[in-house]
């Protein structure tokens, strides 16, 4: 029987865990599975929420960490998490994405010698301003088992000297809950409460630094979308750092005017449904470029890179960057293109039984 511990930390860890932690369960004489939330996301909408939708039992350990900068947020989490590897003894611990408790937890079990599973391994945006290359890096350098969701995962971590026995093509978990949930959002009324009819509406979600942080570049990005949302009406559910910095700018009222509905974060599969229905997605989320182009819903991603190419040379993704001409220029482009969705594929793999192949790979070691 194989110990694993497996560490959620942000939102967008939950949906990753949920189908690989029911796996384990389902497969009870092969795998002990544990839950370890370290409370980087704290807030009902943005952790308690998934769990609820995601059907995952509460925690078994929770580390309470919360927001802090990121030296002193991966440092509480590292200080914290020691203990409980030592008192649990896990033969694996699972970690997922590219968020602060992916890498904080792998430092800590690489030097106590506990093989380490990184789910989601080898992306790469080639950008090292963002914090979560950073862990994507450092978190693949030391893993022992690195489990892709495409075949560019592989090369990256090829041309990083990761030798080829340590590296499976796996396919994208976060589809296996897609797939899953799709079913249970028939009656959800999410777009009913917000007064929303089928491909009659854009949703959108902002949370990156980059974007949000400084005021000139947050308030020209809005603009932008205020214009789309003349043609197209936008839903935005707010991550908690986007609508402090619109507070913060003085921002509220051109959105209040606007035809953009900004709304609080929503649950899994509130947000499922109202993107399922959704005509166009704007966004600058890592997980939502590859949900779109599992839906075959077109994505415009509001940043100058992607660590999920797949998403644009298969799927439905265009990487517009955060220029806000060329925004509202493709959004209009491809508003008007009836045909833009032909011919997209969803990835190989990316078949809802990547939980099934993560755990074969486990046993496998
Ligand atoms: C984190 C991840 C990012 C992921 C995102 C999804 C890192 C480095 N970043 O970014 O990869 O895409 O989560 O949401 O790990 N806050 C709340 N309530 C919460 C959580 C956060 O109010 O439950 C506020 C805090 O005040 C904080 C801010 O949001 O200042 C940012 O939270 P933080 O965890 O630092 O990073 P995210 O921007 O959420």
């Amino acid at each position: 029987m194989i110990k694993v511990l497996n560490i959620v930390g942000a939102r967008p860890n939950f949906m990753k865990i949920a189908p690989i932690y029911a796996e384990m369960k389902r497969r009870d004489s092969e795998f002990n599975p544990l839950i370890v939330h370290t409370g980087q996301h704290y807030d009902e909408k943005m952790s308690d929420a998934f769990f609820r939708d995601l059907g995952m039992p509460k925690p078994d350990v929770h580390l309470g960490i919360g927001s802090a900068s990121h030296a002193v947020q991966t440092a509480k989490i590292m200080l914290e998490f020691e203990p409980v590897v030592l008192s649990e003894k896990p033969d694996w611990v699972l970690v997922v994405g590219d968020v602060n408790s992916t890498v904080a937890c792998t430092i800590v079990c690489s030097k106590l010698g506990i093989k380490v599973a990184h789910v989601e391994a080898g992306l790469r945006s080639r950008d090292r301003t963002m914090p979560e290359e950073i862990n994507r890096i450092l978190t693949d350098s030391i893993s022992d088992l690195l489990l892709t969701p495409s075949p560019d995962g592989n090369e990256n971590l090829r041309r990083e000297g990761i030798p080829d026995e340590k590296v499976e093509l796996v396919g994208n978990v976060m589809i296996d809950s897609l797939f899953r949930n799709l079913e249970n959002v028939q009656d959800n009324t999410v777009c009913e409460d917000l007064n929303l009819s089928d491909k009659d509406y854009a949703v959108l979600t902002l949370h990156r630094p980059s974007n949000v942080d400084e005021k000139e570049t947050l308030g020209k990005m809005l603009d932008a979308l205020i214009s789309i949302s003349e043609k197209l009406p936008i839903v935005f559910p707010g991550h908690p750092r986007t609508v402090g910095k619109i507070k913060e700018f003085g921002f509220s009222e051109k959105i209040i005017k606007s035809n953009i509905k900004l709304i609080d974060p929503l649950g899994y599969l509130s947000f499922l449904k109202l993107m399922s229905g959704a005509k166009l997605v704007l966004t600058d989320s890592g997980g939502l470029q590859e949900e779109t182009t599992a839906l075959g819903i077109p994505c415009l991603t509001l940043r100058e890179n992607t660590e999920r190419p797949i998403t644009i040379e298969l799927g439905t993704n265009i990487l517009v960057g955060t220029n806000p001409e060329k925004i509202k220029q493709t959004a209009f482009e491809v508003l008007d293109d009836e045909s833009f969705t032909e011919n997209k594929k969803v990835p190989p793999l990316w078949d809802g039984k990547t939980a099934k192949r993560i755990c074969d790979a486990i046993l496998k070691r």
